[in-house]
């Protein structure tokens, strides 16, 4: 079955208007008459000639939905219909990049190349005029990428601010993560094990493991007290108390980042703390809204969480004292979420203005990766968890903190891992637009 979405020319028209206005401003403010992207080059395994799934320069994939396209390069000259040059080897071993098709296609000059050094007859002649955004090993002779902070720090800026044509991505690849991670559930209730969970994901996303936008992350038990695990045992576990799935889908290029926690029928308890850690999570989601501060929010989040430790009997300490006293950490020990849109871990959550700066993280807080105020066009991950890690926990023996620890009552619950709940949410001029949770309802 097929995902419906709205018709992508007049989005894509307004996306690209976008684009090429923001690229006016970084080329004048930084002083070049051309902006050259470079899709990448194919990686190759050490003293093999076996090459690494190949990963596009995000740059690239913002201006035209093309993700598998080694060795092609974009030029836009402010006034100009931006070119693109085309890599389509004669090659008779793999495939070749498929003939441009599709709503883009109308909006640029396309010069299809066969070798990858032929790319310089259609490139800007003199490379010192030009801001070359891409890998050191996209090189061609006498042309390398030279990513300029002052054009790079302005276009990431922008990313920050989504346009209806990315929402409209997100909204797909949204749309798949959830179909695939309803084929996830029912494996995990029909008692699958890690590996076959992973592959009827794939298989309900149509996606492999080189598609989806990340590793996806299948804990059965105790394994998802590891917070990336990326480990997927072919065998089911003797027995089965709790199911974490981390995993997303990609749409042209863009990204879902989703996270669900299950409890096994026999798992009341667990079930209870699921349900009060999804209940906290909806109400982040709610204030994904415009001027909230989204450092403030993951501290807000850490006092909702330790409460929750609190009503469920795991500590004894208020909610403030375990945050001051960073109990909360060992419990909730990463960031309330992220960026996502072309890059899953988007880029600009630190980003202070459009020409750079970084602000900083709250003390205490090493994990964070969003430091910004929340404004109407971004879209960010609302990820909150509580974990029984062995590591963290046997850490905590040797502090004060450990006295207002009911021992017991962790110890129980080590079987169940942990739990984390991941929406993507829009933040708008006005309600926010939980991408996640209207995926699912669609289903
Ligand atoms: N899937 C990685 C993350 O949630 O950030
Ligand atoms: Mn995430
Ligand atoms: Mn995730």
């Amino acid at each position: 079955m097929d995902i419906q979405h709205p018709d992508l020319h007049p989005l894509f028209a307004d996306h690209l208007a976008t684009l090429k206005a923001h690229a006016d401003k970084a080329l004048l403010r930084a002083g070049y008459d051309h902006l050259v992207i470079a899709a990448g080059q194919v990686r190759y395994h050490f003293l093999d000639d076996r090459d690494y799934p190949f990963s596009v320069n995000p740059h690239f994939k913002h201006w035209l939905p093309v993700t598998r396209a080694p060795g092609s390069w974009i030029v836009y000259t402010p006034g100009k219909k931006p070119k693109l040059i085309y890599l389509q080897p004669h090659d008779y071993w793999h495939v070749v990049p498929e003939a441009p098709a599709g709503y883009w296609v109308e909006h640029f000059d396309i010069a299809i190349i066969r070798e990858a050094k032929d790319a310089l007859a259609h490139l800007p002649r003199d490379p010192a005029r030009c801001a070359i955004v891409g890998e050191a090993n996209a090189a061609l002779d006498g042309f390398a990428p030279n990513n300029p902070a002052g054009v790079i720090d302005y276009l990431h800026w922008h990313r920050s601010y989504k346009t209806a044509y990315e929402l409209a991505m997100l909204r797909v690849a949204s749309k798949i993560g959830a179909r695939a991670h309803r084929a996830a559930e029912a494996a995990f209730r029909a008692g699958a094990s890690e590996f076959d969970i992973h592959v009827a994901y794939m298989a309900a996303a149509r996606q492999s493991d080189h598609d989806l936008p990340y590793g996806n992350i299948i804990a059965l038990n105790e394994h998802s007290a590891i917070l990336h695990y990326t480990d997927r045992q072919h065998a089911p576990p003797a027995h089965r108390h709790a199911f974490l799935i981390d995993a997303g889908a990609s749409f042209h290029g863009y990204a879902s980042d989703i996270t669900r926690t299950y409890a096994a029928a026999h798992a009341g308890e667990f079930q209870a703390l699921v349900d009060a850690v999804d209940a906290a999570q909806q109400g982040f989601c709610a204030k994904v809204r415009d001027g909230q501060s989204y450092p403030e929010l993951h501290v807000h989040a850490h006092h909702v969480l330790a409460g929750i430790l609190k009503d469920h009997g795991f500590i004894r300490m208020s909610a403030e004292g375990a945050v001051e006293s960073g109990l909360s950490s060992v419990f909730f020990p990463h960031g309330l979420g992220h960026p996502i849109g072309l890059q899953v871990h988007d880029v600009a959550g630190f980003q202070a203005s459009d020409s750079g700066g970084t602000i900083p993280r709250p003390p205490g807080h090493p994990y964070l990766r969003m430091t910004r105020v929340l404004e109407p066009g971004m879209v960010v991950t609302i990820e909150p968890g509580l974990y029984f890690i062995d590591l963290l926990l046997a850490e905590l023996k040797d502090k004060p903190a450990a006295k207002d620890v009911d021992w017991a009552k962790v110890d129980a619950f080590r079987q169940y891992g942990g739990i984390r709940i991941e929406d993507d949410v829009v933040c708008t001029d006005g309600a926010p637009e939980n991408l996640t949770r209207d995926a699912f309802a669609a289903l």
